[in-house]
C-alpha cells in the first residue's frame, strides 16, 4: 500500500531560459545524464512503490510531456490542473484518488526536479518514513542540515539531541525572513525541509478538512467521479475555484504535534537555480561548468557555460557568470544574480512577447 506523487507542475523560471513555461526543468535533461529529470525522479521512487502506484500532478499544457517521458504511466495516474493553484489542491486530490483504491495507503509527495545523489540512502530513509506513517496520524519530513540563511525553504525546529530516529517537529516555518533565517542557522536546532512529505492519506485528507476546509469541501463533495471517466471534467470544472496555497503553508504551518522529520542521510540539492546546477556538477581544470559547450577559456573560472546547440565559446577574464544559449536566446548574468533571473524573464517576457 505505499503509493507516490510527483509534483510535476511548477515552471523553473530561475532556470530560464533552459527551463521555459513550455518545457519546465522537470523535463529537461538539466544534469546531462541522458535522462529528465522527473525521469530519475520515476526511478528513484520505484525501487519504493509500484509504477502503477504513482501518479503524476501537472498543468494540462504538459500532458503530451509526461506521455513522452514516462510511458509506463496509465492516463488514471495523471492529474491535469486546468489552471496552476500550487501544491496544497494538487496533493487533495491525488490523497482523494488514492484513499479510493487503498483505504490503508501511505503515499511520499516527492518534487520532480530535485538531484539526490545517494539512491539507496534515499529509499531507506523514505521506507523508515513510510513504516512511521503507516496507520499513524502523523505527516513525516525530511530534513536537510541547513548551509545558510536560505529564504526560500521551509525550516523545521527539532531537538537535535533526541535520539528516535523519527522526531518530533516543534515548529515548520515555511520562507522565513532573512533575518529569522539567520537566528534560525545560528540556533542549530533547525532543519531545511526537503519538500518531501510521507503521511497515510487518510490523515492527510483530515488535515485538509480541518486546516483547508474550503477545499477540502470543493474536491470531496463528488468523490464518486474520481478514478473514472468523469474525473476530468470534474477536475476541469472545479480546480480553478481552489485555493492558490503550497502545502507548506497550508498543511504544515498549521499542524500541531503531528508533524516529525526524519535528518536526511542522502546529499540534496532542490536545483532552484544555475548556481545550485553549478554545485552539483562536474568542473573543468579552470573551474568551469561546461556542458554541451566547446570551449576556449583564459583566465575565466567558476563559470557555469551551457548551450543547446554544442556553440564554440571564447571567453576571457570572465568569472562568476552564468552563460546560457537556448534557442534564440542568449543569457549573460553573474552568479550571485541568479534570483533576479525570474524577474528578469518576466520582463523580457513583456517587452518581446517571448516565453
Ligand atoms: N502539480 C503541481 N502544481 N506542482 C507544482 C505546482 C502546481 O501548481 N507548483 C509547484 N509545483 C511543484 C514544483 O514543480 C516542485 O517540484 C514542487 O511542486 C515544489 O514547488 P516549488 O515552487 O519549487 O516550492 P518551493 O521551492 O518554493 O518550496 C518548497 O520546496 C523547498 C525545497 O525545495 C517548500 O516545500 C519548502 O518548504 C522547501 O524547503
Ligand atoms: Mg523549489
Amino acid at each position: 500500500n505505499n503509493f507516490a506523487v510527483l509534483m510535476a507542475g511548477g515552471v523553473g523560471s530561475r532556470f530560464w531560459p533552459v527551463s521555459t513555461a513550455a518545457r519546465p526543468k522537470q523535463f529537461r535533461d538539466l544534469l546531462g545524464k541522458g535522462e529528465t529529470l522527473i525521469q530519475t525522479t520515476f526511478k528513484r521512487l520505484t525501487s519504493l512503490v509500484p509504477a502503477e502506484n504513482i501518479y503524476i500532478l501537472t498543468n494540462e499544457r504538459y500532458d503530451s510531456l509526461v506521455r513522452e517521458q514516462l510511458p509506463e504511466i496509465q492516463e488514471e495516474q495523471i492529474v491535469l490542473e486546468p489552471v496552476m493553484r500550487n501544491t496544497a489542491p494538487a496533493v487533495l486530490l491525488a490523497a482523494l484518488k488514492i484513499r479510493k483504491k487503498n483505504k490503508d495507503a501511505v503515499m511520499v509527495m516527492a518534487p520532480s526536479d530535485h538531484w539526490i545523489e545517494d539512491e539507496k540512502a534515499f529509499s531507506r530513509d523514505i521506507a523508515a518514513a513510510f513504516d512511521a506513517a503507516r496507520g499513524e496520524d502523523k505527516i513525516i519530513t525530511l530534513g536537510i542540515k541547513p548551509t545558510f540563511p536560505n529564504t526560500g525553504y521551509g525550516y523545521i525546529k527539532y531537538d537535535p539531541s533526541e535520539s528516535l530516529p523519527v522526531k518530533p517537529v516543534e515548529t515548520f516555518t515555511e520562507k522565513p525572513t532573512y533575518a529569522v533565517a539567520r537566528e534560525f542557522l545560528n540556533s542549530g536546532n533547525y532543519l531545511w525541509n526537503a519538500g518531501i512529505f510521507v503521511w497515510n492519506v487518510d490523515y492527510i485528507i483530515r488535515s485538509f478538512k480541518t486546516n483547508l476546509t474550503e477545499m477540502f469541501q470543493l474536491f470531496s463533495k463528488e468523490e464518486a467521479v474520481l478514478n473514472t471517466s468523469e474525473e476530468k471534467k470534474f477536475v476541469k470544472d472545479n480546480y480553478p475555484a481552489a485555493e492558490d496555497i503550497s502545502i507548506d503553508y497550508g498543511i504544515l504551518e498549521k499542524e500541531k504535534g503531528t508533524v516529525f522529520v526524519i535528518p536526511a542521510s542522502f546529499d540534496w540539492n532542490d536545483l532552484g537555480t544555475w548556481g545550485s546546477l553549478y554545485n552539483e556538477s562536474l568542473k573543468d581544470e579552470q573551474e568551469n561548468v561546461v556542458l554541451n559547450v566547446r570551449l576556449h577559456a583564459e583566465n575565466s573560472t567558476r563559470n557555469i557555460i551551457t548551450s543547446d546547440k554544442n556553440k564554440l565559446m571564447v571567453i576571457e577574464d570572465l568569472k562568476d557568470y552564468i552563460i546560457v544559449d537556448e534557442n534564440d536566446i542568449l543569457l549573460i548574468v553573474p552568479k550571485e544574480k541568479e534570483q533576479e533571473i525570474k524577474s528578469i524573464r518576466e520582463k523580457v517576457q513583456k517587452k518581446f512577447g517571448h516565453n
